[in-house]
């Protein structure tokens, strides 16, 4: 992996996330971590810094991880999509999903990231919140969405360093 500035990034967010889908983990080789699969959330100018966003519903398990750390990462991969969906339907607190879908973790400080990534955000949270039943305007999205209230939290991350593969 090597590191690039933000200013050599030519991306599609909309594809990359929704598309593509991402990891997101946090956690440590020390204190443990965990993974799962985001196709939701977004990339973007606030507070002077370039950040990411993303959204995680209370009952996940990475969402311990996500409130404990400092620093998470988004992991993007060419394919890998058998390995996504698996990952994005398993929890890890029932297994070593990471094993089972044979990704291998990057120990770094802090946080972790998969070696077989195309690009690896590494952020620093900097803002979360719950979304609120009240806050919604359109009626739709709401039901569609959250028929049972699990509302996410959403994590504002300041980008510290971006990684691509060589
Ligand atoms: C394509 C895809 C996208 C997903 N996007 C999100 C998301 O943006 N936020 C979220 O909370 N869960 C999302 N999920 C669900 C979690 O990845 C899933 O519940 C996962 O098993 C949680 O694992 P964990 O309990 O080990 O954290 C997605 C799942 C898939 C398959």
């Amino acid at each position: 992996m090597k590191e690039i500035h933000r200013s050599q990034l030519t991306l599609d967010p909309f594809s990359l996330i929704g598309g593509d889908w991402m990891l997101l983990t946090a956690g440590t080789k020390e204190n443990g971590y965990n993974t799962m699969t985001c196709s939701w959330g977004h990339f973007g100018p606030i507070w002077a810094s370039d950040t990411t966003v993303a959204y995680v519903r209370p009952q996940r398990y990475t969402k311990e991880f996500v409130d404990r750390e400092e620093l998470y990462t988004l992991c993007f991969f060419d394919g890998r999509k058998k390995e996504l969906g698996y990952l994005g339907s398993r929890s890890g607190r029932d297994e070593d999903k990471v094993a089972a879908v044979g990704l291998t973790p990057v120990f770094e400080d802090g946080y972790t990231y998969f070696a077989e990534a195309k690009m690896v955000l590494v952020c620093r949270k900097l803002y979360q919140a719950p979304l609120k039943e009240e806050y919604f305007l359109d009626r739709e999205t709401l039901e569609k969405n959250y028929p049972e209230r699990d509302f996410h939290d959403m994590y504002v991350g300041k980008i510290e360093k971006i990684l691509v593969s060589e």
